[in-house]
């Protein structure tokens, strides 16, 4: 029972499966459970994310072998991310559709993730995403389907069920989420086998396979998250084949109970399961693939485009240490929430930073200041060095995958700005909202409009280089 060491091997492709998805949510009407648990804290967090993960091969039922993945990431704290889809979730505007399923793989590539999983189910006939899905700190959709939750809040794991309002970041008490991904029956509850208890919760349309209770029974291919004791994540993935291999829901949480984990949640599974290392399948896919090699047809493998992803990536490298512009006498190097992006700003730092840098809300009215906004790219990072502006709030990374639908999130909501436009960069005429809990309305550009920045009065009437107040 005991994972062997990983080495990383990039399997093959291909079939069937679980279709496990899609339904129309229901809101949660009653007061279902809920917990919330410390994700631990590392006091040495450069950023790197710190994975292990472990090759599974253990004995099945009816003589049959589970083989997968278990990844431990160490630091969850801004090195858990979910993503959406690489081509962003289904999205009608304008009577133009866009988004719809990628490859876990692909999401992944573009995510930057060295371990990621499939995350969320999707709706069968049109490719959407369902459930609930915030993206580092971007409400993608928040429907409030009931069917439990994994999510990253603050610093703590939050599992279980969570109302529409709640995961809009709109709830009276709570502050919005970070990453928030839906999944299909609570495996693990207070390191107890769950799943029993949780299936007359669950929105049962979310999938597809038949009854909640078949969902629950069958043997098939399985992707799995949660947390254990030390509040480090668990991912697990195990390969299978729908009513052939693989494991029920019974299994994988007893599985995850023998390591170590308190909580944890159903994620998609069948077909869609994939687990990706630096962008590569590593794990064996149940979908046939029929392809002629040779003038003769062979079955494959092959990986299932999916929606969303749950994804461990660096949060961002550590660059030689860029102090602020001399002549600005500025001294607080404020970033945006990833870390990716940085200003100099006259007064304190947001204390929840955003996609984009901005200065926090006591910015004195005088001095405009020679502002500068780093290049968008991770490896030209600037760092607080020697200055006194270390990134104060919650660490998330930055979407890297831009995301093309907003959520439904009601103006006056404190979640954080739509996922259009989160960087810099986008052209002129299209401006980034201001971090909402700034209280600075107006974006001033730089001539070119590529930078901007959140400013607490007028821009000027002649923007130069760099974006100024
Ligand atoms: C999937 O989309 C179709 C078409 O919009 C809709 O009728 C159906 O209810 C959706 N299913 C789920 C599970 O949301
Ligand atoms: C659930 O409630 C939210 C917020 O009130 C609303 O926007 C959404 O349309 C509701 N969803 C359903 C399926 O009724
Ligand atoms: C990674 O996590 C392991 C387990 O907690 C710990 O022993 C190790 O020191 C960590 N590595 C770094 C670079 O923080
Ligand atoms: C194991 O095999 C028996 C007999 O064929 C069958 O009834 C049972 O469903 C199988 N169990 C699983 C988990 O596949
Ligand atoms: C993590 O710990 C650091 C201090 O080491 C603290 O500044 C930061 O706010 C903590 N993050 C969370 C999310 O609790
Ligand atoms: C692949 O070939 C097998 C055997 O000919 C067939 O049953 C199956 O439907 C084919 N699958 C696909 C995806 O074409």
């Amino acid at each position: 029972m005991a994972p062997s060491a990983m080495s990383r091997n990039a399997l093959l492709l291909a079939v069937v499966s679980l279709a496990v998805h899609a339904a129309f949510g229901q809101n949660i009407t009653t007061n279902l459970p809920q917990v919330e648990y410390p994700a631990f804290n590392s006091t040495n967090n450069d950023g790197a994310a710190n994975i292990t993960t472990y090759l599974i091969e253990n004995n099945g039922p009816n003589g049959t072998v589970q083989t997968g993945h278990l990844s431990i990431l160490h630091n969850p704290i801004g090195q858990f991310v979910v993503l959406p889809p690489a081509a962003g979730c289904v999205s009608t505007s304008n009577g133009v559709t866009t988004g719809g399923r990628s490859l876990t793989s692909t999401t992944a590539a573009a995510g930057n993730c060295h371990v990621a999983a499939n995350g969320a189910l999707f709706n069968v006939t049109t490719g959407g995403c369902l459930g609930n899905l915030v993206s580092n700190g971007v409400v993608i959709q928040a429907p409030g389907t009931q069917n439990v939750n994994f999510g990253l809040r603050n610093g703590n794991f939050v599992i279980g069920y969570v109302s529409a309002l709640e995961a809009q970041g709109r709830a009276a008490g709570k502050v919005p989420f970070d990453q928030l991904t839906s999944g299909v029956v609570w495996l693990v509850k207070g390191g107890q086998n769950n799943v029993q208890q949780d299936l007359p919760y669950e929105d049962p349309s979310t999938q597809t396979t038949g009854t909640i209770q078949d969902f629950a029974s069958i043997v098939s291919a399985r992707t799995a998250i949660g947390h254990n004791a030390a509040g480090e994540i668990l991912l697990l993935q195990l390969d299978g084949q729908s009513n052939v291999r693989g494991a029920s829901l019974y299994d994988v949480a007893d599985l995850l109970i023998s390591y170590g984990a308190v909580n944890a949640i159903n994620l998609d599974g069948g077909g869609s399961s994939a687990f990706v290392t630096d962008g590569i399948l590593s794990s064996y896919p149940s979908d046939i693939l029929n392809a002629t090699v040779n003038g003769q047809t062979f079955s494959f493998r092959q990986e299932r485009a999916v929606t969303s992803i749950v994804c461990f990536k660096d949060r961002f490298k550590i660059a030689p240490s860029q102090p602020c512009d001399p002549t600005s006498q500025n001294p607080n190097q404020c970033f945006n929430a990833a870390g990716t992006l940085s200003i100099c700003c006259p007064g304190a730092c947001p204390l929840r930073p955003g996609p984009l840098a901005v200065c926090g809300p006591a910015v004195p009215p005088t001095t405009p200041s020679p502002n500068t906004v780093s290049a968008s790219s991770p490896t030209t990072v600037t760092t607080p060095g020697s200055t006194t502006g270390a990134p104060t709030g919650p660490v998330v990374a930055a979407p890297t995958v831009a995301p093309t639908t907003a959520g439904p999130v009601p103006s006056g909501t404190t979640a954080t700005a739509p996922a259009k436009t989160s960087a810099p960069g986008v052209a002129a005429g299209t401006p980034p909202p201001c971090d909402p809990t700034s209280g600075n309305p107006n974006q001033c550009f730089n001539a070119a409009g590529t930078a901007s920045l959140c400013c607490p009065g007028l821009c000027p009437q002649t923007p130069g280089a760099n974006p100024q107040c």
